[in-house]
């Protein structure tokens, strides 16, 4: 099992291009939507939406937003992680619903902790939460390549795109979200170079303090 693991993390690469004929199967495509949802988070408040790309002339138009990298367009499906655009008491308080709902707790022994976190977040400047928001997207993504690398789906993650560019293009602000990640899915193209390469990594000697 361990060396499975390793086997597929070994496998795994960012995928620099992706054969453009390939298209995710539903099945992995609702694998890696629920990978997202179950994806840990700080307080559990899930502050994060995902959305879903496969219309070929969005990706294609995505590509002068994203330095020009031609993954956007060249992948089965383009995700684009996104984080609230307001953190606030109503948000909080939709979490704490759900809670309710999905395990019959008791208003009384929930609302201590609601008040604190409310009282936590509005004392917190805009800033500090968007950050804060924003850790929780990386969370999703390291959560969606480790079930990419398993699942032999191909994935490029990706930082070097414009934001407010995709936020305008996609209406990200209008749904009250803003984009923080993008992972672009499918198959590696057979000519991608960069497939075959040698992972190159500190070592884990040098990463890693034991006490
Ligand atoms: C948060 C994050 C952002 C990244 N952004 C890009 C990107 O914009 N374009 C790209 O080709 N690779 C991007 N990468 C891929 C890294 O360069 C790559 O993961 C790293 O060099 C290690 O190589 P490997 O993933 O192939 O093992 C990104 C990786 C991470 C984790």
């Amino acid at each position: 099992m361990t060396s499975e693991i390793l086997k597929q993390l070994h496998w795994r690469y960012a995928c620099k291009k992706f054969d453009p004929s390939y298209i995710l199967s539903e099945e992995k495509l609702a694998l890696l939507k629920e990978s997202f949802n179950l994806t840990a988070t700080s307080y559990g408040l899930q502050p994060l939406k995902m959305v879903v790309i496969s219309n070929p002339k969005i990706k294609e138009d995505l590509v002068s937003k994203t330095m020009g990298q031609a993954q956007v367009k060249d992948c089965s499906h383009l995700m684009v992680l996104c984080t609230e655009t307001k953190l606030d008491a109503a948000f909080i308080e939709g979490y704490f619903q759900n809670v309710q709902q999905t395990r019959n707790t008791p208003e009384k022994v929930l609302a201590p902790f609601k008040e604190f976190l409310k009282a936590d977040f509005k004392s917190k400047s805009p800033e500090f939460i968007d950050t804060w928001m924003a850790k929780q997207a990386y969370i999703a993504l390291g959560n969606l390549l480790t079930v990419c690398a398993l699942q032999q789906i191909d994935a490029c993650p990706i930082e070097g795109f414009d934001a407010s560019q995709y936020d305008t293009y996609l209406n990200l602000t209008e749904l009250g979200l803003q984009s923080v990640l993008v992972l672009a899915v499918g198959q590696r193209d057979q000519s991608d170079v960069f497939a075959g390469m040698q992972k190159v990594r500190r070592g884990v000697d040098e990463v890693v303090i034991e006490l």
